[in-house]
């Protein structure tokens, strides 16, 4: 059976940092609100000049400096963001051109936060079906550029950055021990879609909009669909919670975080939590989380993870990965 292994993971975060306090000096706001409803301390603004296809483009990079790959040995770029560089054509055709990837297909997914596991998902589904060898996965976000910053409810909660990984078929015996992605979900709830959205398009009002969102009733819906996810992976190739090495969750509120975890009893340890570092970078998150717990070593081969997140939409899913 074919398998979607990772063999290589990359990130960038832009030089700018915003803490809370330089938040207190825009929008009636406070750094105690922040961390202690969100658990943000900080978030990372691209420069004026970068646009999402720059950050891709370093994370991608550090990506296949990561696998020593060079760009001519990728078959496809699937890109997750919902803030593409322009409406057309695809920001994921920015980076097959900068790391020289001449021949395959590239293209952007839009699941907004959780575009990573989609984009993800869909990657495995390609190699599986033997169309591809190799897929550069890619979240990279400039949610800066769509917020409101007179919006106290939303512009503390979000920030640039991106991250990648590579995914290549490998041959498995078809048992949860093999390495690769064993089982994936994904979700989606068009009737939702008004709690968190933007209030602009190219085909409504001809802009991009900004970002909208009831915080409250998001927050009730990702716990209970994270939880749900998070299951339905484990319970599909019959594992349970005490398989798990390691949650590499998105990133969007600490409290979601916990309080998803707590329902399956899983200590603290086993969660990566980032978003203290870089608020909610949308598509982003959750490759930066996994390329920040790889730094730090929190992941050794054969180790099971699940990958999951929530978003816009709503979307929602989980991957399950024996790294
Ligand atoms: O990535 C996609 C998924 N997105 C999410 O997962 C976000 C989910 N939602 C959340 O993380 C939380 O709902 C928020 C962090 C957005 C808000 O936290 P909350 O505990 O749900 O607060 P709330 O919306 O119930 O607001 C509580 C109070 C309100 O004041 P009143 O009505 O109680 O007087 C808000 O006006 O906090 C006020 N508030 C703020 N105060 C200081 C809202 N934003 C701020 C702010 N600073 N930035």
């Amino acid at each position: 059976m074919i398998r979607s292994t990772v063999i290589g993971s990359g990130a960038y975060l832009p030089d700018r940092v915003v803490t809370n306090k330089d938040l207190e000096a825009i929008v009636d706001t406070s750094d105690q609100w922040i961390r202690e409803r969100t658990g943000i301390e900080r978030r990372h603004i691209a420069a004026d000049h970068q646009k999402t296809s720059d950050l891709a483009i370093l994370a991608a990079s550090r990506a296949l400096d990561d696998a020593g790959l060079m760009g001519s040995d990728i078959d496809a770029i699937i890109l997750a963001t919902a803030t593409p560089d322009e409406t057309f054509p695809a920001t994921a055709v920015k980076v097959q051109a900068a790391i020289g990837m001449q021949g395959g297909f590239a293209f952007d997914l839009q699941a907004v936060c959780t575009g990573f596991i989609y984009a993800i998902t869909t990657a495995d589904m390609y190699i599986k079906s033997g169309m591809v060898k190799r897929v550069m996965v890619i979240g990279a976000e400039t949610f800066s550029r769509i917020l409101d910053w007179e919006d106290r409810t939303t512009c503390v909660l979000f920030g640039d950055g991106a991250g990648a990984v590579i995914l290549e078929a490998a041959e498995g015996d078809g048992t949860t021990d093999d390495r690769g992605i064993l089982n994936s979900c994904l979700y989606s709830d068009g009737t939702k879609h008004h709690l968190l959205q933007t209030d602009g398009g190219a085909s409504s009002t001809q802009t991009v909009g900004h970002v909208r969102m009831l915080g409250r009733e998001v927050f009730r819906h990702a716990v209970v669909n994270l939880a749900d996810a998070f299951a339905e992976v484990l319970n599909g190739v019959n594992l349970s919670p005490d398989d798990i090495d390691l949650v590499v969750p998105h990133q969007a509120n600490k409290r979601i975080l916990d309080a998803t975890v707590k329902k399956f009893g899983i200590p603290k340890e086993k969660v990566v939590v980032t978003v203290q570092e870089h608020a909610n970078t949308s598509a982003a998150s959750v490759p930066l989380a996994l390329n920040h717990a790889l730094k730090e070593g929190r992941i050794a081969k054969g180790d099971l993870i699940i990958l999951e997140g929530m978003g816009g939409g709503f979307t929602w899913g989980a991957s399950l990965i024996r790294w």
